[in-house]
């Protein structure tokens, strides 16, 4: 009986940590897994990103002309949302990432979708931008070790925040009121605003304090949000004070009556 108990524990075990990190196989991109995945696409990814993935499916349409961000052209193949440095495509994994969580406010979580039908539609959508097959795939960066969001912490990250000049685009108290916010455009020529900081919750790109350093260390190519990689070099520590300062700004999000 013990032994049954102890095996069945280690299979529980087993299960569980295989499903939280994710560790299920990647399968490979074959005829067949793009061949499933156009059909993915074409139910659930289309009326969005449009048949051909232009950005330019029906509900796009209907979603303010002017502004950005509108539904990503894979025909392009500039990703925002990524750990490879900035002008680089993202990996798999970040795509992954993305199709899991979803963009919020602007895409629908895929966490439905079976792990394996996620990477079958990410193929499909890679085979659309020959920018893949062109550019040599390159390492992520490394994100690791943040420091507690003490308050010496965060009075640090407020200097580098304003050594940086973030609030040239991001306001003084990150309130997205910046000088420069009124005159910006992204690669589509749509009119863009600096993100209001002090709402996490309507970060695009995650908002774990891993997902904001990935933000500003790699900026989000196609617009002009920079990355801060280079002036950051050596300077990991000030990055994740930096990272501590954002958080605290975060106003509660107002309860829905
Ligand atoms: C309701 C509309 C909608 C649907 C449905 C939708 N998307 Fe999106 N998607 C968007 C918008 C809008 C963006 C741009 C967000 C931004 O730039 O901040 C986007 C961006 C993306 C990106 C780019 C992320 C990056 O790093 O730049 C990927 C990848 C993506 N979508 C994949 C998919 C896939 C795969 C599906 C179907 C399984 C899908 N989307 C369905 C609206 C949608
Ligand atoms: C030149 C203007 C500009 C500067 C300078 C700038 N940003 Fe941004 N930032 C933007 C824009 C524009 C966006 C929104 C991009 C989008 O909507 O895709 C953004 C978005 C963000 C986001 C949210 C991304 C998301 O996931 O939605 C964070 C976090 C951020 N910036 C942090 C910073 C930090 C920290 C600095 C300074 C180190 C900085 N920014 C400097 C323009 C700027």
């Amino acid at each position: 009986m013990l032994k049954f108990i102890s095996s069945f524990v280690v299979c529980l075990t087993a299960v569980v940590f295989c499903t939280n990190l994710g560790l299920a196989e990647k399968p490979q991109s074959t005829e067949d897994a793009l061949a499933a995945g156009k059909s993915i696409y074409d139910k659930v990814c289309y009326i969005c990103h449009g048949s051909e993935g232009k950005g330019d499916g029906p509900s796009a349409f209907f979603m303010a002309a002017y502004l950005a961000p509108r539904p990503r052209d894979f025909t392009v193949g500039t990703y925002k949302f990524r750990t490879t440095p900035t002008g680089e495509m993202p990996s798999d994994e970040d795509l992954f990432r993305t199709v899991t969580n979803g963009v919020p406010g602007f895409m629908p979580s895929f966490q439905g979708l079976s792990e394996s039908e996620r990477w079958e539609v990410i193929f499909y959508i890679k085979s659309m931008s020959s920018a893949f097959a062109e550019t040599p795939a390159v390492d992520p960066i490394v994100i690791d070790n943040r420091p507690a969001p003490t308050a010496s912490s965060i009075q640090r990250g407020r200097e580098v925040y304003k050594e940086l000049k973030c609030w040239d685009c991001h306001g003084h108290n990150g309130l997205g009121d910046g000088p420069s916010t009124n005159n910006m455009f992204d690669d589509l020529k749509m009119k863009m605003f600096a993100q209001d900081l002090t709402k996490p919750f309507t970060f695009r790109g995650g908002d774990t304090p891993e997902d904001i350093y990935r933000t500003f260390m790699t900026g989000l190519n196609g617009t002009p949000m920079p990355s801060y990689a280079k002036s950051l070099e050596g300077r990991e520590k000030d990055a994740w004070h930096m990272v501590n300062y954002i958080l605290s700004l975060a106003r509660p999000k107002r309860p829905t009556p």
